[in-house]
């Protein structure tokens, strides 16, 4: 295990721990203090009580990384701090299962508040994380803000003082994670409500609503910001140094908001707040009545009204009870009115009472928030934060209540001290001696007596039927408290304090364990009567406000209770009781927390003020106590690990257990037997002298242990870096040898390929040498060889050649010998004509050749074919064309043999057409692959003809349908044209009636255009029967054909009268009686590609005919 021997011993500023003090005074104790103060050493133990020393600055010692210090680190191991005594607590609570409480006392502005969130603040670092675990920290943590808000005010001690007790239960499981929490709330200084001391404030609450709140908000509360206008609000003090109200209402707003309250409950509790402000500004003023005495009235109306509208109550109600007071005693009711003093008794009663009970509310609903799930058994820790003792100039019944409730804590931390002081001794098994110490029991007993105590008392008076004041109270005590040590009074039996002027008539005294303290009995008797008039409670019920009803339960009417509530006196006596019972079953620690000085300033320390605190908090007594029996304890283990290297048999290791361990370490410092003491597991020491000896023992030894490690070290590092030296060396040597070796063994190995190459060079020398002499030995024999055949060759060639020579001459000789020969026998037949012969011999011949060779070549039978042979020889030029053009006529002629009498009918028309509009018509390109077929509409087969057919009895040539021109508009009405070798036939397409039968002979002429379309006008013989109607202009898709078909019929006819074909782009037309012009021109291409014929005037129809491709 490591054991850490860093300690709160080393680096001390004073003494850490308070036992420690040598010699022990209050001045060397408070100087200790000022010392430690003076270092920013605000906190110093006594043993294991933390004293905790305002220092009214920030201070660097909570930071995150002081909470890593202190974590889980023995109690003395560190300097003293806050985190220490935390830490403690929170380990035995984890890990030995012990319930906790944290106790803070000291009086007001000492800094307990700020110790127990600092308390809190750590426990909530360093225990469990995770999202549940947080929610409930980050709750249990932001319960503070709420309550500060509402429970806190500034007083003259402390700008954010504690107005109320608090004691929470904070609940961890088995782990030490935290579950939840529990708080209890003390008795609310709620006279502040209504009435400030002097240089303090009401509630934080009130200022910072009026400065933080949105307008908005402000509004629907009827509020004004400023503060001057509310009676309740002490101006002279209402902005505080340091203290941004504004900000702090924005950060209780988002704390309700975390811990769990909703927006409507939020909403309402500010409303309850600004009825209480409202509440102040109701005045009342006298008003006479006919008994002579006064009643009173609400002066000005208007508070009362905003203030009922918040509520929700109805203002005459509320009105009346301010007014009267009724009185219920068995079964009878008395109305009584009241006086402008009771009326205003009765205001501030009711804006107490709503006050203290809306705090307690925010206490249970925070608690609600807060409680913890689980149904297992938790640990809980405890953090007490209760007001501080109080002495002020003028003590009332709340000083009191505080007072005792301080008492009552001393008595617990006299107790539990002792107590735990003594058990240790007896478990450790050491001898206790006992030890004197002033026990405030008594004090205790003079409050808090059932039947003589000044609770009992006061109660007692306030329960008595007959008038009840303040003195009467006073009286009973003086009779029954008389007799009391600590109880002092001027009008007592006891004479002593007759003539003691510092204790006036109207007083009581009490020697608290703090010191003395003057109480005014003024108000004791109200104040413990705590009483608001039953009308008031009733109204309050009434109201239409979900919480003010809640607050007033006792208003309802069907719930009167004529039994007197518990007088505060009583009820205060009861929590307290409940609560010492709650402490004692818990283990208890320690914050004494001291005010340094009065100024709320850094740096100052009053010492009278100081010696004051030590001596009331009995700390003095504390470290005698402690130091009674052994100032000082420790673990063996710890103890012999601090202390082991003073003796050489413990040191540096010890085998055995530690306690044997310490007591040869004991022996071996020859330390006085009575010094010490062996307990169980801890050795005690008596005197804080011995353990400074052994400190200062330790600190030689350590030093001298530093300069022997030092020594070491040093050695240990000389001689390690030594070895590395030399280590590097052999490194370095062996790296060069090994480099050497190679470089050298580099040069044997290249000297060595040297050497063979020059060996193996020389011996392919020789070889070479060798096989050249034994090649140029072949070659030799080979050229030899060569020569010799070459020889032998040329020799036998020159014989051949010589030969040859002579065989050729031989046949030349022979040759021209048998020519002579020959040319002497046949010199007689070669004469005169023999020249011509041979020309024609050979032109025969040639000729021969061209004719067969033309069989051979030529062209196919298709007059089309354009092929021809080309000529072999120029001279038969003429012959060859000729030929060509003999050759195709007989092949025209085979052709036109083929044709049957139609066939040639056909080609003639055809002719025909060819001679009247080639060249002369446009139209005509496109007619020449048309066959003519004649009939269009196969007149004789066609059925729905037939009546047409046979009105005509010649044969029909052509049948065909066209356009007949309307001369009015330029538009076409089909017609059939019928042609027979006599008359043109118009009939009606779709029923076969002929509409004009025109004999051929009447037609003089036929007029077409030149261009691309198939208009045409057939002229009629003037004054024939069929001229009658007019000419017809037509158009036919099959003009060519019908044109030439009506030409070749007058050609043939037999009284040989020509029908005339004119062709020109402007004629004229005979209809009926005018004359109209046709006329074509070249249309745009935008027309399109149809013809389009218009009338342009009486005179003129345009046919349009788009430009031919
Ligand atoms: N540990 C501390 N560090 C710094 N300032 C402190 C510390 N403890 C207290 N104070 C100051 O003292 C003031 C009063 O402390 P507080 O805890 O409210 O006193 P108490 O609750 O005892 O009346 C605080 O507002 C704060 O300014
Ligand atoms: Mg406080």
């Amino acid at each position: 295990m490591e054991v850490k021997t860093k300690s709160l011993l080393d680096n001390m500023i004073g003494v850490g721990d308070m036992v420690l003090l040598e010699p022990l005074s209050e001045d060397s104790f408070i100087e200790n203090l000022r010392k430690r103060f003076d270092h920013n050493e605000i906190y110093t133990y006594i043993g294991s009580v933390v004293i905790s020393v305002n220092p009214y600055k920030s201070m660097l010692i909570y930071t995150p990384e002081k909470v890593e210090e202190y974590r889980n680190r023995n109690f003395y191991e560190l300097s003293p701090h806050i985190y220490a005594l935390a830490d403690e607590a929170y380990r035995s609570l984890r890990d030995q299962d012990k319930d906790q409480c944290i106790l803070i006392t000291g009086e007001s502005g000492a800094g307990k508040t700020e110790a127990s969130k600092l308390v809190m603040s750590y426990v909530a670092a360093v225990c469990g994380k995770g999202q549940e675990v947080n929610k409930v920290k980050e709750q249990l943590l932001q319960s503070n803000p709420v309550l500060e808000a509402f429970g806190n005010a500034k007083t003259v001690r402390n700008d954010n003082s504690s107005r109320f007790g608090k004691y929470m239960d904070i609940e961890f499981d088995f782990k030490g994670d935290p579950l939840g929490g529990v708080i209890s709330n003390y008795l609310l200084e709620k006279s502040r409500v209504v009435k400030q001391p002097r240089g303090e404030r009401n509630f934080h609450i009130f200022y910072q609503l009026l400065s933080g709140a949105s307008d908005d908000t402000l509004k629907k509360l009827k509020l004004d910001r400023d503060f001057s206008k509310y009676n309740y609000l002490s101006l002279d003090s209402a902005v505080v140094n340091g203290l941004d109200d504004a900000a702090n209402f924005r950060t209780v707003r988002n704390a309700m908001q975390i811990v769990g309250f909703m927006e409507d409950e939020v909403q309402s509790v500010l409303e309850l707040v600004a009825a209480v402000l409202k509440l102040g500004n109701i005045e009342f003023k006298p008003e006479s009545r006919c008994n002579g005495t006064d009643e009173s009235r609400v002066k000005d109306k208007n508070d009362l009204k905003e203030m009922c509208e918040l509520l929700g109550i109805e203002q005459s109600v509320l009105e009346r009870a301010f007014s009267y007071r009724t009185v219920e005693a068995k079964m009878e009711k008395v109305s009584t009115t009241l006086n402008v003093a009771q009326a205003y008794y009765a205001r501030d009663a009711l804006a107490k009472n709503l006050y203290s009970r809306l705090f307690s509310w925010i206490v249970t609903r925070i608690n609600e928030s807060i409680k913890a799930q689980a149904k297992t058994r938790h640990k809980v820790m405890g953090v007490l934060d209760i007001y501080g003792f109080e002495i002020f100039e003028d003590n009332s019944f709340e000083q009191f209540i505080i007072n005792y409730c301080n008492e009552k804590l001393q008595q617990i931390f006299i107790e539990l001290t002792l107590r735990e002081e003594q058990e240790e001794y007896i478990r450790e098994g050491i001898e206790w001696t006992n030890i004197e110490y002033f026990n405030n029991a008594i004090i205790c007993d003079l409050i808090e007596n059932h039947q003589n105590g000044i609770l009992a008392m006061l109660d007692e008076e306030c329960l008595r039927p007959g008038t009840v004041t303040d003195e009467t109270f006073l009286d009973k005590l003086n009779t029954v408290c008389a007799e009391h040590q600590h109880f002092e009074s001027r009008l007592n039996k006891n004479s002593k304090f007759l003539n003691d002027h510092s204790l006036p008539h109207c007083c009581f005294r009490i020697q608290h364990y703090a010191g003395k303290v003057l109480y005014r009995v003024e108000g004791f008797v109200d104040k413990n009567n705590d009483l608001l008039y039953r009308d008031l409670s009733q109204a309050m019920y009434k109201a239409n406000h979900t919480l003010i009803k809640h607050l007033f339960p006792e208003g309802n009417p069907a719930k009167v209770n004529l039994k007197r509530p518990p007088t505060a006196g009583f009820q205060f006596k009861a929590s307290v009781g409940t609560l010492m019972r709650n402490l004692q079953t818990k283990n208890p620690n320690y914050i004494r927390c001291i005010k340094p000085n009065d100024k709320k300033a850094p740096h100052i320390f009053t010492e009278s003020l100081v010696c004051h605190q030590v001596r009331y908090l009995g700390l003095m007594e504390n470290v005698r106590v402690r130091r009674a029996g052994y100032a000082f304890r420790q673990a063996y283990e710890p103890c012999l690990e601090r202390y082991k290297m003073l003796c050489k048999r413990t040191w540096p290791h010890w085998r055995g257990p530690a306690r044997e361990g310490v007591e040869v370490l004991m022996a071996d410092l020859q330390v006085p037997a009575e010094e010490f003491s062996y307990g169980r597991s801890k050795i005690f020491i008596r005197n804080p002298r011995t353990l400074f000896f052994l400190e200062e023992r330790r600190r030689q030894c350590l030093q001298d242990l530093a300069t022997l490690i030092q020594k070491i070290y040093r050695g240990w590092k000389c001689r390690t870096h030594f070895l590395l030296l030399k280590k590097s060396q052999i490194v370095v040597a062996a790296w060069y040898r090994r480099y050497a070796q190679q470089k050298k063994y580099q040069k044997i190995k290249s000297a060595t390929t040297v050497v063979q190459s020059y060996t193996r060079g020389w011996q392919a020398r020789k070889l070479l040498r060798e096989l050249k002499h034994q090649k140029r030995c072949e070659e030799a024999a080979t050229t030899i060889a060569a020569y010799w055949h070459g020889t032998q060759a040329r020799r036998e060639l020159r014989r051949l050649k010589e030969e040859a020579k002579r065989k050729h001459a031989v046949a030349v000789i022979w040759a021209y010998w048998k020519g002579l020969k020959v040319r002497r026998e046949y010199r007689k037949f070669f004469r005169a004509n023999a020249g011509k012969k041979i020309y024609d011999f050979t032109i025969q011949r040639i000729m021969q050749k061209y004719f067969q060779g033309l069989k051979k070549t030529l062209p196919s039978m298709s007059p089309i074919d354009k092929n021809w042979p080309a000529r072999p020889y120029i001279f038969l030029d003429g012959v060859h064309m000729e030929l060509r053009r003999i050759f195709h006529l007989w092949r025209c002629k085979k052709y036109r043999s083929q044709f049957t009498d139609e066939k040639k009918a056909v080609y003639e028309e055809k002719l025909e057409a060819s001679e009247l509009f080639k060249d002369k018509k446009a139209l005509y390109a496109s007619s020449v692959s048309q066959p003519f077929k004649g009939d269009y509409l196969e007149i004789s087969k066609n059925p729905k003809y037939q009546k047409l057919n046979s009105s005509v009895d010649e044969k029909v040539l052509l049948a065909d349908v066209v356009n007949k021109i309307n001369r009015a508009n330029g538009k076409g009405t089909t017609r059939i044209l019928l042609l027979t070798k006599k008359n043109v036939v118009l009939a009606d397409q779709k029923t076969g009636q002929v509409k004009a039968n025109v004999a051929l002979p009447d037609l003089t002429s036929v007029s077409v255009s030149t261009q691309n379309d198939g208009f045409f006008a057939l002229r009629l013989k003037e004054g024939s029967a069929s001229a009658v109607k007019g000419d017809f202009l037509l158009s036919s898709e099959h003009l060519i054909e019908t044109i030439t078909k009506l030409h070749h019929i007058g050609s043939t006819a037999s009284d040989g009268e020509q029908l005339n074909v004119d062709i020109s782009d402007e004629f004229l037309v005979q209809f009926k009686h005018d004359k109209v012009c046709v006329k074509f021109i070249q249309g745009a291409p935008k027309n399109g590609n149809s013809v389009s014929c218009k009338r342009k005037n009486n005179r003129l129809l345009e046919v349009s005919v788009p430009a031919s491709a």
